[in-house]
């Protein structure tokens, strides 16, 4: 038998999560895709599962999907970069429930890679914190762990964060999936010891600090600097082995 193995070149993509709902994950997303936007002529961000509308001209829209598309250097359909919109701002699981909808994690992974076909990079925001519900049986560490992404994690420094960050780290692992680089915001301004917080983390996490995002009265994705790794600034290779027989 022979094999050829030939190098296609693949989007970059990675998966954001936070140590919990409210720490800066969609404001982290949309600056990492300004930045990957440097290097990757398209990039596309991706909320599969958005939780709370409101109503814009009429149709229900959601913040996360609309400043995750205002970051993003094309357009793709709309059912790609957010295959499930649910009205009430609740958990997935009780919001889906609600809305007579099934979350159906096999069809998030199929609209992840026409996404990959339709972009360079791809910067995917689960919902919540990383074992957020999706469903009465999978959370959002499942859907992490079927799209097979590195994580980046968001840590919203306020009391407990050290707690909440190194459990998801330790969960992010669990499932066999890459940390590949934490994010620091400065979400609570009244915060006593912010930066030896910060230095615990650099220690224990394990991950590089991707961005330290200050306290910012109106949050603007391009008003701090993130860090690309090298990796990040080529397109990824896949190794696609053909049997030829
Ligand atoms: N560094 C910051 N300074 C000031 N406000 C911030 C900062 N980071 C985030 N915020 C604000 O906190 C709120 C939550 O941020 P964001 O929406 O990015 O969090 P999230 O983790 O994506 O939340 P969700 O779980 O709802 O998706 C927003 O109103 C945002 O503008
Ligand atoms: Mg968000």
């Amino acid at each position: 038998m022979t094999y050829t193995t030939t190098l296609a070149p693949r989007a970059l993509s990675l998966f954001i999560t936070g140590t919990d709902t409210g720490v800066g994950k969609t404001l982290f997303s949309a600056a990492l895709l300004h930045a990957l936007a440097r290097y990757h002529p398209r990039v596309v961000g991706m909320k599969p599962v958005a939780a709370g509308t409101e109503l814009i001209d009429g149709v229900p829209a959601n913040d996360d999907v609309l400043a995750l598309r205002a970051a993003s250097s094309v357009r793709v359909p709309p059912e790609l970069d957010n295959p499930v919109l649910l009205p009430d701002p609740v958990s997935p699981h009780i919001a889906a429930e609600r809305a007579g909808v099934c979350i159906d994690i096999a069809h998030l992974v199929a609209c992840h890679r026409a996404l990959e076909q339709l972009a360079d990079a791809v910067v995917v925001e689960g919902a919540g914190g990383f074992h957020v519900p999706l469903s009465a049986t999978e959370t959002g560490a499942d859907l992490a762990q079927a799209l097979d992404l590195p994580v980046v994690l968001v840590v919203g420094l306020r009391l407990g964060c050290l707690n909440h960050a190194m459990l998801t780290a330790e969960a992010i692992r669990a499932r066999g999936l890459t940390l590949a680089g934490w994010v620091a915001n400065h979400i609570d301004p009244a915060m006593l010891a912010q930066e030896d917080n910060i230095a615990f983390l650099q220690q224990r996490l394990r991950a590089p600090l991707l961005a330290s995002i200050p306290y910012q009265a109106a949050p603007d994705p391009r008003a701090f600097p993130v860090c690309l790794p090298a990796a990040w600034q080529h397109a990824m290779t896949r190794h696609d082995t053909t049997l030829l027989a």
